[in-house]
């Protein structure tokens, strides 16, 4: 069966700096959005995409309604990443049924591989719900107020949270929903859905699908994405 997409693209890209936010910013020849919407929607198992931008950006692409062929619909994010992606949840089309499942993914992870996107598909769709993740590669430090190393975390066991993720539309609506009014800060989908007693399966995906956050970011993108198109 086929998914719809939202993808939250309403950050002001603050840690990247400049004027323009990060998703806007040109990689080769196109905007680093376009990259990444062109990248889901020529996934065959992919239906129609939600772009969530911010109020300001409103008139971005405004004639664009679909890409390679998918229909790409949009509306208004929010102050913070979750209120993003519940508005997209909320505006997705009558024909997502409540039990349908729906992925998220960053605008600003144009590198994603359509493999993992198939994998992730095949895993965690009959799971219930679930999200691309790499193990920790790195030794793991608690530092205290003034940046000493005050305890080592166990390496084995944990993750770094990447998107896609891919949930249940309804689930997700309502646990992303019951964080907001409990005014709990969600940094991604599986944590809200964790809080409301679900455990998402975590499905290994690749490192190189990197959330695009800093200047150098951008340039390792732009390889990563020269590399991959050959
Ligand atoms: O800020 P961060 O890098 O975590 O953002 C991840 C994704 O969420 C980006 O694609 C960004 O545009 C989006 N976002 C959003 N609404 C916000 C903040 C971030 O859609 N208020």
């Amino acid at each position: 069966s086929r998914h719809w997409c939202v993808v939250p693209a309403a950050g002001r890209g603050r840690r990247f700096g400049g004027e323009v936010p990060k998703q806007y910013l040109r990689l080769g020849e196109k905007p680093l959005l376009l990259h990444t919407l062109e990248r889901l929607a020529a996934h065959p198992r992919i239906a129609g995409l939600m772009l969530v931008v911010a109020a300001d950006d409103a008139g971005w692409a405004q004639g664009l309604v679909e890409v390679l062929g998918k229909p790409l619909l949009r509306t208004c994010g929010g102050a913070e990443r979750a209120d993003s992606v519940l508005a997209g949840l909320r505006a997705l089309p009558d024909s997502v049924g409540p039990v349908d499942c729906v992925l998220v993914h960053d605008a600003a992870r144009p590198c994603v591989r359509p493999q993992d996107i198939s994998r992730l598909l095949d895993l965690a769709v009959p799971a219930g719900g679930g999200l691309l993740a790499a193990p920790l590669r790195d030794t793991l430090k608690r530092a205290d107020a003034q940046s000493r190393s005050v305890a080592t975390e166990p390496r084995e066991s944990r993750w770094r949270a990447l998107t896609p993720q891919v949930f249940p539309r309804a689930a997700l609506q309502a646990a992303l929903a019951d964080a907001s009014a409990a005014g709990i800060a969600i940094t991604d989908e599986a944590m809200a859905m964790e809080r409301a007693g679900f455990a998402p399966l975590l499905v290994e995906g690749a490192e190189d699908n990197i959330k695009v956050t800093t200047p150098a970011d951008l340039l390792l993108a732009e390889f990563l994405l020269a590399k991959m198109e050959r």
